[in-house]
């Protein structure tokens, strides 16, 4: 990449297309999934060396569970490996995993990898990689609320005083805005991905598929990053 080029503090990815690429080849969904996972740790070892900061991925949405238990399931397990498999690297690589999303109805051992992951690198600084799994921006609003709410009802501060900012604070991890949004497969959707964080994103829906998404398609991402004029309400 070229060194003049102007990079995102925070990188969101919405991982789509994952069982379109399966089928592609005549192959089970689940293999598409494991291609995607694959392809990711390639993939993030190339942004965070760049020199990006930040990095969140939608691996597992709250209405993923409305799929077949089947697939849920086999997701399910591809996150405790990968946790497990992973750590090793993430520490060597000097990157902060933490997770964004609702613990309610994940499995013991997705839940004890999470805390497993968070805890090895919660001291580790070139970056931070942000996994938004069994995550829904809605919820994850209605939570912060809810948390807000408490406080208030506490004391800590006035209901009058509270501000953007604040609120901010109160989101599942307290992040940065997200500066630009990749979706891969051509859909041009959201689905509930970090709402409150990209009010201010840039977005970007490139028709690759989650797994063929490499350092070269990310390359070209950048690109269009840089000729966005990005305002802010100015002009
Ligand atoms: C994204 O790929 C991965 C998850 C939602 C977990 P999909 O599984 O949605 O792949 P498509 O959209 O069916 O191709
Ligand atoms: C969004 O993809 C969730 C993840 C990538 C984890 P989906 O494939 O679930 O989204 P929809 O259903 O097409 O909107
Ligand atoms: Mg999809």
């Amino acid at each position: 990449m070229n060194n003049e080029i102007n990079l995102p503090n925070h990188v969101g990815i919405i991982m789509d297309g994952n069982g379109r690429w399966a089928k592609k080849r005549g192959l089970k969904r689940s293999l598409g999934h494991k291609a995607g996972a694959d392809n990711l740790e390639k993939l993030l070892k190339y942004i965070f060396n760049l020199g990006i900061k930040y990095v969140s991925v939608y691996a597992f949405s709250t209405e993923n569970f409305n799929r077949d238990p089947e697939e849920v399931n086999y997701l399910m397990d591809l996150f405790v490996k990968y946790f497990t498999k992973k750590k090793k690297i993430f520490v060597k690589e000097g990157l902060k995993v933490i997770f964004s999303g609702s613990r309610n109805n994940l499995r013991d051992d997705v839940l004890k990898g999470i805390d497993s992951l968070e805890d090895a690198t919660k001291d580790l600084k070139k970056g931070t990689f942000n996994i938004c799994l069994n995550y829904g921006g809605r919820l994850e609003i209605v939570d912060a609320f809810k948390k807000l709410y408490k406080d208030i009802e506490l004391g800590c501060f006035d209901i009058d005083h509270v501000t953007p900012e604040i609120v901010s604070h109160y989101m599942y991890q307290d992040l940065p805005d997200l500066d630009f949004v990749i979706r891969t497969s051509g859909e041009q959707r959201i689905s509930n991905f970090m709402l409150w964080q990209s009010s201010y994103a840039e977005y970007y829906f490139p028709q690759v598929l989650f797994p063929d998404f490499d350092e070269k398609e990310f390359d070209k991402a950048l690109e269009e990053y840089n000729k966005r004029h990005r305002r802010f309400g100015g002009v």
